[in-house]
């Protein structure tokens, strides 16, 4: 019997193989959870073509799913579209009656660029996928969760980039920190209704996007990505980077009877290397 069986789950942005999102998804699974998982379905302008997923590789992560166990459905969803967000969760709640838990875990983080250089294209693309997104998804979401009644988990997958900054991503950087003042604010509204709402905050994980940081930052420093990997590991007290299942170990710890009293938390799950 798993910690969450019976309830209902959406993860946005979980399309991708080796991204934080399908791991989320396979350990809510494990526990019993029914799992909607959704991505954009078609890669976008000025997001980084090629590292966006398709909808042809959110099919492959759902069948791969399905081998764990309960039932998996797949939705394209763009986050930053508010009927595609209202019609994917109307979707979820005709196939499964209900929906308990919400983790936005969508992002781009692809967009670097010095400030004094950065265009407002790249600004406004990254906050419309790590801010609007998530405020689109809490938004439709809240309604669905106090509607059936029962309480809700809403979980934003920030970054240790929500609590430092960072050369050449400062709309990264921004975008993180406005989603765990969306995290406290909805936490204060919805409080009452049993819901809570907290981020987890990872550093750096050697996903598609975390990748795509290596070879920028290892490039701007003239060292090889194993090197600059090698630099990163120092600075993390225990001694390696993050791993997707860290990240979705911490989101079922969220989910779960055992953090029933926690709320509008910026949860760092980050090996050390981040402390307030
Ligand atoms: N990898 C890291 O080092 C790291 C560290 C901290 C936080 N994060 C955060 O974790 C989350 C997952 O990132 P990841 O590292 O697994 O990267 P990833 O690229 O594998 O996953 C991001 C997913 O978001 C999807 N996406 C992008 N725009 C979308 C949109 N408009 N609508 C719906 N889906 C969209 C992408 O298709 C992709 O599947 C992101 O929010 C990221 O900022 C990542």
């Amino acid at each position: 019997m798993g910690m969450l069986e019976g309830k209902v789950a959406l993860v946005t942005g979980a399309g991708r193989h080796g991204g934080l999102g399908q791991a989320i998804c396979a350990r809510l699974a494990v526990e019993g959870c029914r799992v909607a998982l959704t991505d954009i379905g078609e890669p976008q302008p000025l997001m980084g073509v090629g590292h966006i997923g398709s909808s042809a590789e959110m099919e492959q992560v759902a069948a791969g799913l399905r081998e764990i166990g309960p039932e998996i459905l797949a939705l394209p969803m763009d986050v930053r579209d508010e009927a595609q967000v209202e019609a994917a969760i109307a979707a979820v709640v005709a196939r499964f009656g209900r929906l308990d838990i919400l983790v936005n875990n969508a992002g781009i983080g692809y967009l670097f660029s010095p400030i004094m250089e950065m265009p407002v294209d790249f600004w406004k693309a990254v906050m419309d996928v790590n801010v609007l997104g998530p405020f689109l998804c809490t938004k439709h979401a809240a309604r669905q969760m106090v509607a059936q009644g029962g309480g809700g988990r809403i979980i934003n997958i920030a970054s240790q980039a929500a609590k430092s900054g960072h050369p050449h991503l400062a709309a990264y950087i921004a975008s993180k920190h406005g989603l765990v003042g969306l995290t406290r604010t909805a936490a204060l509204e919805l409080g009452k209704h049993g819901i809570t709402v907290n981020a987890v905050c990872p550093n750096h994980v050697t996903t598609g996007l975390g990748a795509v940081q290596n070879e920028y930052y290892a490039k701007q420093a003239g060292i090889t990505v194993e090197e600059y990997l090698a630099n990163m590991r120092r600075g993390i007290p225990l001694g390696r980077v993050g791993l997707p299942e860290d990240t979705a170990k911490a989101c079922v710890f969220l989910c779960s009877a055992a953090a029933d009293y926690i709320t509008g938390e910026a949860m760092n799950v980050s090996g050390g290397a981040e402390m307030h």
